[in-house]
């Protein structure tokens, strides 16, 4: 019987997050883990409705860092915790974290108000291990822009902004190097999958 584990991607707009998401799914199902495959803003019908409005909806920083944590608890209660209870892994597109980077470091929003939200909804929960896509901002516009033709509220946003998020990221990384591990997005996707291959590896097997 495996543990089960619960693996969060993480790195600003454009950084390959979600391109990565399908054959890490297929690679851990290949192992024989029963897996929840889920994303935030999202995960649950609240949090897609949420989601929605948060990407669309102009609102001021606190608002979306509380509609964000919200969504997040609906997905802990109803989708993240009962897998992990039946003993399925979960691989989350974003989780808490880029609340810290996009709404904290992005946005402004007081640390101290993330962290205490952050002990609200989370109580005991983080993932395992958070795969860290770390690219810098104009790589990853050009690829938004050439990926998508309509642009959400954040993907509008300009350099400074994602280099604040950037920064952000790095730092709760920095803080918590036994969780996170940082790729360099800016590699060629095989590459990138090659390395994220060899840390689920070391670390679950
Ligand atoms: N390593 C890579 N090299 C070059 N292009 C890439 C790489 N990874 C992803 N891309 C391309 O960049 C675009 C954005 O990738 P993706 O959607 O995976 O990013 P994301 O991190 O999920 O972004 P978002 O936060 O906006 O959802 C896509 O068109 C994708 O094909
Ligand atoms: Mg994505």
């Amino acid at each position: 019987m495996h543990k089960a584990r619960f693996i969060s991607v993480e790195g600003i707009d454009g950084a390959g997050k979600s391109t990565h998401l399908a054959p890490m799914a297929q690679w851990i199902r290949a192992q024989g883990h029963d897996l929840v495959v889920t994303r935030e803003p999202g995960g649950t019908a609240l949090g897609e409705a949420l989601r929605e409005m948060v990407l669309h909806q102009p609102m001021n920083a606190d608002s979306e860092a509380l509609l964000m944590f919200a969504a997040r608890r609906e997905h802990v209660t109803t989708v993240i915790a009962p897998a992990l209870q039946r003993g399925a892994w979960v691989l989350s597109d974003r989780f808490a974290d880029a609340s810290f980077a996009y709404q904290g470091g992005g946005r402004g929003v007081a640390l101290a108000h993330l962290q205490q939200l952050e002990l609200w909804v989370l109580a005991d929960l983080q993932p395992d291990l958070t795969f860290l896509f770390d690219l810098d901002p104009a790589t990853a516009h050009q690829r938004v822009v050439q990926g998508s033709p309509v642009l959400d509220r954040f993907e509008q946003e300009r350099g400074e902004f994602f280099t604040r998020v950037r920064e952000a990221y790095l730092a709760r990384a920095q803080a918590e190097p036994q969780r996170f591990h940082v790729l360099d997005a800016l590699r060629t996707p095989e590459v990138i999958f090659a390395e994220i291959k060899s840390v689920l590896l070391a670390r679950f097997s």
